[in-house]
């Protein structure tokens, strides 16, 4: 990954104003820059802004101030240009057409960006494979699967070979294997590092699997700019695991309770396992002695990390509560 900025928002705001509602802030001074080959996660509860967001960077939304830079170009200045550069696939609106087939589709949005057909023909092949299409090529779009027009619509976007990638929700509503597959496809694209993806989430897997960094928006406002790792550090948990051979008496059970900041006593087949909350790591140590009052073998002791589902709800439910 380059440290060249792709992607530049700035300040941007959008204010819907709706005779029932009244003024609606549903993007407020929102900043933030994607470098190049970069795969930026857009997260943030329902009614944060993503999807405004992800629709005044292509153009579908003028917003009500703010600037927004696509390698240089002021996109609301200059969209055409601005525009040859992005792809998106929106929520909702699968972007195909529906009675062009599959392979149809993909050749006319390489045509749309003025690809030559015997130029792209190798790649939409790829495409198709890589997708798991083989055998729908010649099917309409509108016979097709949820699922599988949601990798159509993905596939159209990407035979369009642009540099930047925008991607609203990209798994939502897929079952679980093809959610994975579609997972799979992006990871693999993410990875070859040629692409630089903005992409908006409620499904913490696809961000924690293909994201280098999650921009967290809550309220048309970001609350969270940073590398996955770092949220992770930040959030380190104060909690460790212990995994015990055996089942605990009930003296080293109470025990246990009075004397430490206990989260769970969990016994399973043969084994105990005991979450705790320490401040003070050295009464880590204090915890084995209590076990090993009765021999009890210790297998394990961990610090726990929290998962980013949980450091999102926290960051979300701290910043509600302001
Ligand atoms: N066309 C519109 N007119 C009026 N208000 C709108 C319009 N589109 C969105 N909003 C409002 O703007 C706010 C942000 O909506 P947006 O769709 O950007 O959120 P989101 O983060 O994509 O949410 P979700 O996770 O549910 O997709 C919400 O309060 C929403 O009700
Ligand atoms: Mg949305």
């Amino acid at each position: 990954m380059s440290q060249e900025v792709v992607l530049r928002v700035e300040e941007l705001t959008k204010i819907y104003r709706s005779r029932r509602q009244g003024e609606i802030r549903a993007v407020d001074h929102v900043s933030f820059a994607v470098h190049r080959n970069e795969v930026v996660g857009l997260l943030g509860p329902n009614g944060a802004g993503k999807t405004t967001t992800i629709k005044c960077i292509c153009g579908l939304i003028r917003p009500t101030a703010g600037r927004i830079w696509i390698d240089e170009i002021d996109a609301l200045r200059q969209p055409h240009r601005a525009l040859e550069k992005i792809a998106a696939v929106l929520e909702g609106n699968r972007n195909v057409y529906w009675r062009l087939t599959v392979r149809d589709n993909l050749e006319f949005f390489a045509g749309l960006q003025g690809l030559p057909l015997r130029k792209v023909r190798g790649y939409i092949d790829e495409l198709i494979e890589l997708f798991g299409l083989q055998e729908k090529v010649n099917t309409q779009a509108r016979a097709l699967s949820r699922g599988m027009q949601q990798k159509l619509a993905v596939a159209c976007a990407l035979v369009k070979q642009t540099e930047i990638l925008l991607l609203d929700e990209p798994t939502l509503g897929l079952d679980v294997e093809t959610s994975y597959e579609l997972r799979r496809v992006l990871k693999d694209l993410a990875q070859r590092g040629e692409r630089t993806i903005l992409l908006s989430s409620h499904d913490m897997s696809v961000v924690q699997d293909i994201c280098d960094r999650v921009i967290i928006i809550n309220r048309g406002r970001v609350v969270v700019d940073d590398r996955i790792e770092n949220l992770k550090r930040l959030f380190q948990a104060s909690a460790y695991r212990f995994e015990v051979e055996g089942h605990l008496t009930p003296e080293q059970r109470r025990e246990l309770q009075e004397r430490f900041e206990l989260l769970k006593i969990t016994d399973t087949d043969g084994r105990t396992i005991i979450e705790a909350e320490m401040l003070d790591p050295s009464r880590v140590y204090e915890v084995i002695d209590v076990l090993r009052q009765n021999g009890a073998r210790l297998e394990s002791v961990g610090r726990q990390y929290p998962d980013l589902e949980e450091i999102f709800l926290r960051i979300v439910r701290g910043e509600a509560r302001k």
